[in-house]
């Protein structure tokens, strides 16, 4: 039996302040495996708390199989949790552990059967007569699992139970959690930070920040058309570009979107997706670029729906398969500040600040500008649009600049110098564009955003 959750406006409230989840609403279907997924302190194992009754909901409703569950007991929710930090008797074999809560249910049967079948789904049959104290990381964190999913539970929670293991390891049971959880059928929700386990484990992701829902959509979906740049920059390595942009429609003459000190020109007659652009000529946006959405060739080799820019390289970060060239191209990067602390940033060395005191240039300090994306759902972006600057000086007088705007994939063998400059097209059919509240405007998002602003 399994079984279907469902979150109603679900708020939690610690204490008089601390606002943990803020009117969350989920449901997850019998069988369905959803990941949340979110930066650390967003709210994540207060949810899953709240749904195994090991915290009380403030306000909201929690239903399991459409009744009423806020009050249940825990233990007559019949849900199996798995934590991070794992804790099994040491004193007692595997087998026992893995038997322990059938033997609390049933003490008069023999759970052997039970016990080793749980066993070879997990693959630790050989060291059920060891002791924890035994085994490697992984095969305890596996016996942890064994113990929970022995009693067959109609739900499964779990709480970034692989975050303590190292990352081969991580990989090897990330896998198996997906085998295990599809084979037994159980409805599962998984909490986790990392967004490659999220996206790998989930029929759906559900995104989460500041104890809000971001968005919840199938892994593809939350990468392909995130719905604020929050969500696209939360998910997916390398991290999306995120590039300060204004859009200009001239009366004549094709519109386009200034980077800074390139300009993407769009294609006439406008494309469903770039129709929202229009209107907001001259505001503050920021467009995305993942890696993927531009390559280094020429104009000459632009295919329909690519269009020119140049960058040059900065550092070639070579991962075996490919490389990821961080360019420079003149444009100004958009930061989600609670992000830069969430996942490790770029690889490439960055910049260091280095305040606006005497001997920084006017360029180097354009470069310091950053959008600031802060609390709440809007983006503050509390720096004037500068104007394309003709006067800055260009070829060889240019003023050394050393921070990376762009990555962008490429092929391990590609020969670049780094220093040199190097053409790129872009593929506009994955260009994302969002307003100055962060939300998706091209790709057209389903429900056009109220266009307030
Ligand atoms: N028992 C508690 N008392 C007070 N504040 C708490 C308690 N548990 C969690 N919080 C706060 O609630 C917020 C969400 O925490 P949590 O759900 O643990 O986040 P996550 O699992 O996403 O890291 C955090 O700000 C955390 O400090
Ligand atoms: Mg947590």
């Amino acid at each position: 039996m399994t079984r279907a959750i469902s979150l109603h406006n679900v708020s939690k409230t610690y204490g008089r302040t601390t606002r943990a989840v803020d009117r969350l609403s989920l449901s997850v279907d019998p069988g369905e495996f959803v990941v949340l997924l979110g930066p650390s302190g967003c709210g994540k194992s207060t949810v899953l708390r709240m749904i195994a009754g090991l915290e009380e909901i403030t306000e909201g409703e929690l239903l399991l199989d459409g009744e009423h569950a806020n009050d249940l007991a825990p233990g007559e929710r019949g849900m199996a949790m798995v934590f991070q930090n794992f804790a099994l008797y040491p004193s007692m074999t595997n087998r026992a552990n893995i038997g322990f809560p059938l033997k609390l249910e049933n003490p008069g049967l023999d759970h052997t059967d039970r016990v080793e079948h749980t066993a070879r789904m997990l693959g630790i049959e050989t060291v059920l007569d060891r002791y924890p104290g035994q085994l490697s990381g992984g095969e305890r964190q596996r016996v942890a699992m064994g113990r929970a999913i022995s009693r067959r539970p109609s739900v499964f929670l779990m709480d970034e139970p692989l975050s303590n293991l190292d990352a081969k390891l991580r990989n090897h049971l990330r896998a198996e959690i997906a085998h295990l959880t599809r084979e037994l059928g159980v409805t599962t929700v998984y909490v986790t930070h990392d967004q490659a386990e999220a996206m790998s484990l989930g029929d759906r992701v559900a995104v989460m920040r500041g104890g809000q829902l971001q968005q919840v959509s199938p892994p593809r979906e939350v990468y392909a058309l995130p719905e604020n740049v929050f969500v696209a920059a939360f998910i997916g390595t390398p991290r999306i570009n995120l590039l300060q942009a204004v859009v200009h429609a001239p009366l004549e003459g094709r519109m386009s979107i200034d980077l800074g000190r390139q300009r993407l020109p769009l294609p006439e007659p406008l494309s469903p997706d770039h129709q929202l652009l229009r209107i907001q000529q001259g505001r503050r946006l920021i467009v995305g670029l993942r890696s993927e959405a531009a390559r280094i060739a020429p104009p000459s080799q632009a295919r329909p729906g690519e269009v020119a820019l140049s960058g040059i390289v900065e550092h070639v970060e070579y991962q075996g398969h490919e490389a990821l060239v961080h360019l420079n191209t003149g444009s100004r990067p958009a930061v989600v500040p609670e992000l830069e602390s969430a996942r490790p940033g770029r690889a490439a060395p960055r910049r260091r600040r280095t305040g606006h005191g005497g001997g920084v240039g006017v360029l180097e300090r354009l470069k310091e500008r950053t959008i600031g994306y802060i609390g709440g759902p809007t983006v503050a972006l509390d720096e004037p649009v500068p104007e394309n600057d003709p006067s800055a000086p260009r070829g060889p007088d240019r003023p050394a600049i050393t921070a990376a705007d762009l990555v962008v994939r490429t092929g391990p063998d590609m020969r670049l110098r780094t220093g040199g400059q190097v053409p790129l097209l872009v593929d506009l059919a994955h260009l994302y564009v969002f307003d100055h509240h962060g939300r998706r405007i091209c790709p057209l998002p389903e429900e056009v955003p109220g266009l307030d602003v």
